[in-house]
């Protein structure tokens, strides 16, 4: 398996996640158009649906709003890793505000998890292809982690199939995000606001839907399904690790 040593995508991220905590739940409500829960909700329910779910692992989990929801609808412990420490130290604040004992926090990098290999029943991940450098390997090491038979599931923005609502999907990200970033974050929001669209774009570019499904396989997930949520805004998959039965 490749180790990477620090990246660049990686000092990218840190700079770009590093100013955003404070407003982040709600900000990040706001620029999905309020479907950022229907989203969270499909993944969760993916990751409930996992037989002897008792030790789930959240990726790039930043306010640690996932994890939360894994935990409350499973019951399971979870560990929510993330790269930096501004989001890690908002997900401490929202935990101790829950007064939620059952997440351990942990700082690290997706591409090169500090666990042993088969560590936990379900692995989920959020927003976190866009912001490696080589999304097939990391895809690799979360599948490491992950026990036989365990669920992989993922949330990340997509953009719209349809002409109509592709046109105006460029015209949400292209004017209406960073403007509406502006007004409501100041500049930092604006930056995030003027970033996305693009970057969603340039991903799907690289790494197309069926290539994504063609990596879990090389990655030994199985049976992957992928469901388009919100006219193709949000794209939701997963998969169990191990051949299909
Ligand atoms: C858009 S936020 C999503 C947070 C959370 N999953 C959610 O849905 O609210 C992306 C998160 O990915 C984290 N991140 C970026 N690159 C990462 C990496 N290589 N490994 C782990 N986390 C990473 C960032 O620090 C940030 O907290």
């Amino acid at each position: 398996m490749t180790r990477e040593p620090d990246s660049a995508p990686n000092r990218f991220a840190t700079e770009l996640f590093d100013g955003l905590p404070t407003k982040y739940d709600l900000l990040g409500n706001i620029l999905s158009l309020g479907q950022d829960r229907r989203w969270r909700r499909e993944l969760v329910k993916h990751i409930s649906d996992t037989s002897a779910l008792g030790l789930v692992l959240d990726v790039a989990t930043g306010p640690a709003g996932i994890a939360l929801a894994i935990r409350s609808s499973t019951g399971a412990q979870v560990v929510g890793l993330d790269l930096t420490a501004a989001m890690l130290s908002r997900a401490k604040e929202n935990l101790s505000k829950r007064n939620e004992n059952g997440i351990v926090l942990v700082q690290g990098r997706g591409e090169q998890l500090p666990f042993p290999d088969d560590t936990f029943d379900a692995v989920s991940f959020s927003y976190l292809l866009r912001y490696v450098s080589d999304p097939a390997a990391t895809l690799e090491e979360l599948a490491r982690v992950l026990r036989p038979g365990g669920t992989l599931a993922s949330l990340e923005f997509h953009v719209p199939p349809a002409p109509w609502w592709q046109a105006s999907w460029w015209f949400y990200t292209r004017i209406v995000l960073p403007t509406a970033g502006w007004l409501s974050g100041g500049k930092e929001w604006f930056e995030v606001g003027r970033f996305l669209g693009p970057n969603i774009s340039q991903h799907y570019r690289n790494y197309s839907v069926p290539w994504t499904v063609s990596a879990w396989n090389k990655a030994g997930i199985s049976g992957v399904k992928t469901k388009l949520m919100s006219v193709g805004g949000g794209l939701v998959m997963w998969g169990a690790k191990g051949s299909a039965t």
